[in-house]
């Protein structure tokens, strides 16, 4: 298999209607520098619910992330870096697939959300996710003085209406950090409703957006045909 058809295409962005597996199998090391995503982390509060299954779930989603983490440690180049969000939930399933894909986790950062809502009648009122940030050996972050705690408002509203919509200013931080060099390519293999792509392109960066869903990929083709490459 070679790479598809992109279903979006521009200046700086191609988008593929795919699997994610099946575009980075076809990807070659030094085709990207950096990987920037969001993936789906398919632990649900039902499986969680039932004691039983949720450690059982949280071994098979592991098994997963480490198939496509193995293409990432494959594909990035020593300068790269991979950010990957996840949750308190599903850290143990990073760690398990970084350790399997022989990716060292170098950091987590933890987005505060700031969020006004109500909390679990047994719980905290949940306030944060994370980024695990796995730096290959030659990576430099951009300012060593950058903390792991990252105060970013969100609201209920999401601007795209996708339900798992991060704030652009979170993979815009990202890319912040890594002061990509010119001509550097983003990958962002499970893209959602295109934050990332936007954020790299509004930087002029290249990036390659992978989206199982067309109704989504409607949505990042419209979204990133309105949004300019810097003048
Ligand atoms: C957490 S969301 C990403 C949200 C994104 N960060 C945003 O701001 O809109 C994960 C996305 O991955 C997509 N997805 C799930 N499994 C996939 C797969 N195997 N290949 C490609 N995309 C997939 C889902 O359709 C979903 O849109």
């Amino acid at each position: 298999m070679s790479l598809p058809t992109p279903f979006y295409a521009d200046e700086l962005v191609t988008l593929y209607n795919a699997d994610a597996l099946e575009i980075l199998a076809e990807l070659a090391p030094g085709d990207v520098d950096h990987v920037v995503t969001d993936p789906p982390y398919q632990t649900t509060g039902t499986s969680w619910a039932t004691r039983a299954s949720s450690w059982a779930d949280t071994m098979n989603t592991a098994h997963w992330f480490t198939s496509w983490y193995r293409h990432v440690t494959r594909i990035l180049p020593e300068h790269g870096s991979f950010w990957s969000c996840c949750n308190w939930r599903t850290l143990p399933i990073v760690q398990r697939a970084a350790h399997d894909a022989r990716l060292d986790v170098t950091s987590v950062a933890v987005w505060h959300k700031d969020a006004i809502r109500t909390g679990s009648p047994r719980g905290l009122r949940s306030d944060h996710e994370l980024i695990a940030i796995m730096a290959k050996s030659a990576f430099r972050i951009s300012d060593r003085s950058a903390g792991d705690v990252w105060t970013i408002k969100t609201s209920t509203k999401k601007a795209h209406g996708h339900p798992a919509e991060k704030p652009l200013a979170i993979p815009a931080r990202i890319i912040d950090l890594i002061q990509p060099a010119p001509g550097q390519v983003i990958l962002d293999p499970f893209s959602g409703s295109g934050t990332t792509a936007e954020a790299a392109k509004r930087r002029g960066l290249k990036v390659i957006a992978v989206e199982a869903d067309s109704a989504w990929c409607d949505t990042i083709a419209r979204r990133l045909a309105a949004t300019p490459p810097p003048a």
